[in-house]
């Protein structure tokens, strides 16, 4: 009933978990193979291991989380060594174009990776900013990556947009590049989170500064996986403020082919995946659909 497939890979299940969240380790990802997760993606990785930012960086509340965890993970090759029992995506965000590219020819010839998310759209990184709200550097970039010809699908992690014009742009740049699929959306960037106990940011990074996440980011997620649908042929993977099964069933209303949870899947483990698939369930039977397919992009409007 959940099946779905995402750039010709067959999932059980639409849902499974976002970048970033539970899986950095090699044994946060087995639990993540072992659950029920559709898929597996891994914390997005640098060419070298990284510390990442100062602690605290990971923050949340009653309706959002906040991060900054600043890469923190193994480096490419110990993610690309690793094997699971579901499709397993590897998110790259290296550094520069050059690391990008050292890790994405790398990864493609490891066949125990089904794809690669290229995730051009990471608010952490101090002194750097994101590539997906730099056009010019967006369009040069991906232009690049097409001509390596890559063997494995390829998807991009993008940041939110907000406003109609950077939804074409961005669109433009995608359509001119052959890339599968989509994730929609990235945290929020820059935002601010107060620990309402002390009166004190909740984050240490950047003097509180960081990535928004949470059902405070739905809306905007909702937004962004709607447009991408209408202005691409990519498969569009949403991402932003899933909390139950509900806010799947609306993610994919607005036309996602499957749905990745991160500041839940943080909150509550990787039981989270049983509840929101049963209860995703639910609500397609209540409305008589038995397959995804019977509503994806089904979004209903005023006339
Ligand atoms: C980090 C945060 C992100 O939102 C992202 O896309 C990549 C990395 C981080 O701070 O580690």
């Amino acid at each position: 009933m959940l099946k779905t497939n995402i750039a010709g890979v067959d999932l059980q299940s639409c849902v499974y978990n976002a970048s970033g969240v539970n899986c950095t380790t090699k044994d946060e990802l087995l639990e993540l193979s072992h659950s029920s997760s559709g898929a597996v993606v891994s914390k997005s990785c640098t060419l070298e291991y990284r510390e990442g930012n100062p602690k605290p960086r990971y923050f949340e509340n009653d309706t959002c989380s906040i991060n900054s965890t600043g890469l923190a993970n193994f480096g490419y090759k110990y993610y690309g060594d690793i094997e699971l029992e579901k499709p397993y995506f590897v998110s790259v965000c290296g550094l520069s174009e050059e690391n990008n590219m050292t890790m994405l020819k790398y990864l493609d010839n490891k066949l125990n990776i089904c794809c690669i998310e290229l995730n051009l759209s990471c608010p952490n990184i101090i002194g750097k900013s994101q590539v997906g709200y730099d056009f010019e550097t967006m369009g040069n970039f991906l232009r690049k990556v097409n001509e390596i010809g890559l063997q494995h699908k390829l998807g991009l992690k993008l940041p939110p947009y907000f406003d109609m014009v950077h939804f074409n742009q961005a669109s433009e740049i995608i359509n001119e590049n052959k890339i599968d699929f989509l994730t929609c959306i990235n945290s929020l960037g820059n935002g601010i989170v107060i620990d309402t106990d002390t009166d004190r940011v909740g984050i240490k990074p950047k003097r509180g500064f960081g990535g928004i996440g949470g059902s405070v980011v739905k809306s905007i997620a909702l937004s962004n996986v709607r447009k991408f649908y209408e202005l691409t042929d990519c498969d569009i993977v949403g991402c932003g403020g899933v909390v139950n099964g509900r806010d799947v069933y609306d993610h994919i209303l607005c036309g996602a082919s499957a749905v990745q949870i991160g500041t839940q899947l943080k909150k509550e483990g990787v039981s989270v995946f049983d509840r929101i698939n049963d209860e995703l369930g639910e609500v397609m039977k209540s409305r008589g659909y038995s397959e995804l397919s019977q509503f994806r992009g089904q979004l209903n409007e005023y006339e």
